[in-house]
């Protein structure tokens, strides 16, 4: 056996041996505690010297014992992995509070005589998000396809239309980097776009998201304390998620390489740090990541691969079109995912890049192509008719209408924002709805959306770049 690859055994080992002497039911969990996932283990680091698990974000403040921890959890770089969350249902034979009917069933009531139905929650980690159609959309909203009988259901005395939407938790950590909050934006009440407001605004939004969590969620009567509010933002804004190791290419920042969160933690941003077009007065770099670049001439294969891929996220032209909030224009993947070492996109900049369009539905052959790499879950479909503005006219058929639920304009529908890219390893499957199995559907994904023409080898270190984030 070469050397290198010895001494990467060697300290797998000793971080195997040091995970099993620590016990979980201590406190408090030790930063870069190694957890397992499928290729290697994922760390936290918290600006706070260890995480605490005995503060507010840990502890049930509703009815329903459920916590903050419930859906965002540590060994999955503070999200919830599809694998988790049937592990917790086979554990506790469902009864775990994460298996709560509000929104952890497909609906909050079942179908008289049936049990309610966990399937979405245990097979891809999606929690049901009941949104109100706003009034006097510029659109009309139908639901076309309505597996679980809640697609759209209308309130009988308001009139109100209520829309269930399915998305996976988004990690709570490496929140310092964000441009909006939610996956729509809605929970960014105070705008993250100036790097001179940045910071307070940031603690007014999470502190509104907590508070509407805790509510919502956990199902809490009273609403939490500003202290409790204010612990769990202190806790989450502490912290950085990052895969640590690798099983094939061992350390993340060993040999000069910056993986691992420890490095993440000294990442500088600011809104539109490196946006592409310019915002702020900055220079758009497309070479976003560089952790990896001193590995391009390792001697080990498993290294160079990693850093081949990341050059490919870098400089890989892709050709972008009919994407919802973009001008078609030639890109990288780093056109959006622009944040240096991180790929959320720097400013709020919410896209429609196509993955919750309907295979069988769908009539633009490209987006037709690239949903079809995707194992989209079972979900309602949404037939969206714009009568208004200048997008009239259009017809779209979403499982998720995004932005457009929020300012019911026909331009929002669909869009989301871009999400950061560490931890990817430890919380499968992938996308806002989990239309991604695994990262080799990301890929094939956008292989065909954006025209990559990639070779078997490219989509190996691309996929290879992707794990070791
Ligand atoms: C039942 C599961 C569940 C529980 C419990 C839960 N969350 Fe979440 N969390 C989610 C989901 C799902 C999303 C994404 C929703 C969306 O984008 O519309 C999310 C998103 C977030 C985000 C946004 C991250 C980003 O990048 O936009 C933060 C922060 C967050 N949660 C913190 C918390 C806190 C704090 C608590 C406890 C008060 C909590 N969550 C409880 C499921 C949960
Ligand atoms: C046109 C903008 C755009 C381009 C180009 C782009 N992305 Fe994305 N990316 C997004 C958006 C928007 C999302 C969120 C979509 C969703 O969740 O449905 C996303 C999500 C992802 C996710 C899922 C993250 C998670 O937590 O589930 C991965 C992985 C990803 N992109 C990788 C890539 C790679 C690799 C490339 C280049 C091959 C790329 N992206 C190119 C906009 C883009």
């Amino acid at each position: 056996m070469k050397l290198n690859k010895i001494r990467k055994l060697g300290m797998l080992i000793a971080v195997i041996l040091c995970a099993a002497s620590i016990t979980l039911a201590v406190a408090t969990i030790p930063n870069l505690f190694p957890f397992f996932d499928r290729s290697g283990a994922v760390a936290t680091y918290s600006s706070a010297g260890s995480l605490d698990t005995s503060g507010p974000f840990f502890q049930s403040l509703g009815t329903n014992g459920r916590s903050c921890a419930t859906c965002h959890v540590p060994a999955n770089a503070m999200g919830l992995s599809a694998e988790s969350a049937e592990r917790v249902y086979q554990r506790t034979h469902g009864k775990d509070p994460l298996f709560s009917a509000v929104d952890g069933a497909v609906c909050p009531t079942a179908a008289p005589g049936h049990a309610l139905d966990f399937s979405l929650l245990r097979q891809n980690g999606l929690i049901r998000i009941g949104l109100q159609v706003p009034e006097n959309p510029q659109f009309t909203i139908t639901a076309v396809d309505d597996p679980y009988g809640c697609a759209l259901v209308t309130d009988p005395v308001t009139g109100v239309q209520t829309a269930s939407i399915y998305r996976r938790p988004i990690p709570g950590t490496n929140l310092g980097f964000l441009s909006s909050v939610m996956w729509d934006g809605r929970e960014t009440v105070a705008p993250l776009n100036s790097p001179a407001t940045f910071s307070a605004n940031l603690i007014t939004d999470l502190k509104h998201q907590a508070l509407d969590a805790t509510l919502g969620h956990a199902q809490a009567s009273t609403p939490p304390t500003d202290a409790q509010q204010t612990g769990m933002v202190n806790f989450e804004l502490a912290l950085n998620s990052a895969q640590l190791l690798s099983f094939k290419a061992g350390d993340l920042a060993d040999d000069w390489a910056h993986g691992g969160p420890r490095f993440l933690s000294t990442v500088p941003f600011f809104p539109g740090i490196n946006d592409a077009f310019g915002a702020n007065g900055v220079t758009f770099d497309p070479n976003a990541f560089t952790l990896y670049s001193k590995w391009l001439d390792s001697g080990d294969p498993e290294r160079r691969s990693i850093a081949r891929g990341e050059e490919i996220f870098n400089t890989h032209q892709l050709t972008i079109q009919n994407v919802r909030g973009l001008p078609d224009m030639t890109g990288t993947c780093t056109t959006c995912h622009d944040t240096p070492n991180v790929g959320d996109h720097s400013l709020a900049v919410p896209l429609e890049i196509g993955t919750s369009r309907s295979a069988n539905y769908e009539t633009d052959p490209t987006i037709r192509a690239a949903v079809s790499e995707l194992s989209m879950p079972k979900m309602p479909v949404f037939k969206i008719d714009c009568e208004q503005g200048p997008d009239a006219g259009e017809v779209t058929y979403t499982s998720d209408p995004g932005k457009a639920l929020l300012t019911g304009m026909c331009t929002d529908v669909g869009r989301g924002k871009g999400l950061i890219l560490r931890g990817l390893a430890a919380r499968a499957p992938y996308f806002h709805n989990g239309a991604a199995r695994d990262l080799r559907q990301v890929v094939n994904f956008y292989d065909q959306r954006f025209q990559m023409n990639l070779t078997d080898e490219e989509k190996e270190q691309l996929i290879a770049f992707l794990k070791a984030l």
